[in-house]
């Protein structure tokens, strides 16, 4: 019996806790006893968390590494080609099992390399950055990026088990903490009032990874993808802050290149703005926001092309239909509402917004 704590969810087994008590090699043994085994690592995780990994069994010495370039710039599908090459010269089949060991960034794309090799390999995930914990580890979306459109490859695919190990933070640089952080304030706002009273006033990246904290951020997600896997409806709440924030990250990607859990945080401040201005949120609750954002995030200036830049990536959001934008915005703290229909130009006036912040705050 594994002394890690399961939290519910039917579509993947999820068990937070320590690697070494934890029931991952019983769950090989049971379920891949004949497969080999493929471990995909970017670079940072190879050489920061590989090694806590192998320390679990020796039978991971004789799996296959896969190494991926780092960062957001490499979820492309030149770096996933290379990744199927190597799968057909090692003759990988459906049997076996993929290993994805890193950030968001290693479990989208890995997900997306196995939901897709000779019709899916099956994979677990083991997060190993914050944001990968709480969030993107969870709830069966692969993805890849498409030149400026964020994740717009992808498929819907539940690993077979996520294990989450809160030791490898350990390694995480603070910044990536903060970035987590993004996700981890989104679930307390999209969902629990009480928990964004908690965590509100953190600005220390150490007391964000108290296991008490990620548990209770993970349950929120996984409660929402219980409810609504395939987002059909409910799940559409998680993308609070995401129309704008992919907007954002999606410009810059080719260019400075902005972190997701940044963009997330910019972009949760402008869809409360927009909230505030449909007289969804009051003024108090969008200050209660705009001010934690600010404690822990920077705001960048904008200027008019950048802004018309943002609003024609928007336009082809994943989440919009019929020519509507499409967008989940706060009826008060803790309760976010899906579908709701943006304009041009209040999503213009909401950058504007953002823009202000920057030239008055930095
Ligand atoms: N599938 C989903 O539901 C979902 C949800 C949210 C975000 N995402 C995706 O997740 C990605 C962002 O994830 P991220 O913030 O984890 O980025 P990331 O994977 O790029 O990781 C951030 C950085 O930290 C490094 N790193 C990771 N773990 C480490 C460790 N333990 N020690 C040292 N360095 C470590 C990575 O190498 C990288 O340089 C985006 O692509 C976003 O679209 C997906």
């Amino acid at each position: 019996m594994s002394d890690c704590l399961n939290i519910p969810c039917s579509y993947s087994k999820i068990e937070i806790g320590s690697l070494m008590e934890s029931s991952l090699i019983n769950f090989i043994d049971t379920h891949y006893k004949e497969s080999r085994i493929i471990i995909i690592v970017d670079e940072n995780t190879h050489d920061f968390c590989l090694e806590q990994l192998i320390n679990v069994s020796s039978q991971f010495e004789a799996a296959e590494i896969i190494l991926l370039p780092p960062g957001e710039e490499n979820k492309v599908l030149e770096v996933c080609f290379q990744v199927w090459e190597a799968f057909s010269e090692y003759n990988f089949s459906r049997k076996d099992l993929v290993i994805n060991l890193g950030g968001g960034v290693v479990t989208d794309m890995g997900g997306f390399i196995a939901s897709l090799f000779k019709r899916g390999i099956d994979f677990i995930h083991i997060p190993t950055s914050l944001l990968g914990m709480v969030d993107a580890s969870i709830g069966g979306k692969t993805g890849i990026d498409l030149g400026s459109y964020k994740n717009q490859l992808g498929t819907f695919i539940h690993p077979k088990a996520i294990y989450i190990d809160p030791s490898f933070l350990e390694t995480l640089p603070a910044k990536e903490v903060i970035y987590g952080y993004a996700e981890m304030l989104k679930h307390a706002l999209i969902r629990d009032v009480k928990h964004w009273e908690e965590i509100k006033f953190i600005k220390n990246d150490v007391d964000l990874t108290t296991p008490e904290i990620l548990i209770k951020s993970i349950q929120i997600k996984a409660s929402i993808i219980e409810e609504d896997p395939q987002e059909g409806g409910l799940r559409k709440i998680l993308n609070f802050g995401h129309t704008i924030g992919h907007g954002i990250e999606g410009f810059f990607l080719q260019s400075t290149s902005l972190a997701h859990g940044h963009c997330v945080a910019l972009g949760m401040c402008a869809e409360a703005f927009l909230s505030k201005e449909k007289g969804l949120l009051s003024q108090s609750e969008y200050m209660d926001i705009e001010n934690c954002i600010r404690r822990s995030f920077h705001f960048i200036s904008l200027d008019a092309t950048e802004i018309e830049g943002i609003i024609e990536l928007i336009q082809q959001d994943k989440k919009n239909s019929a020519n509507a934008i499409n967008c989940s915005l706060l009826q008060g703290i803790g309760n976010c509402i899906y579908d709701q229909k943006i304009s041009n130009q209040e999503i213009g006036n909401a950058l504007f917004h953002l823009n202000l912040l920057a030239s008055s705050i930095n």
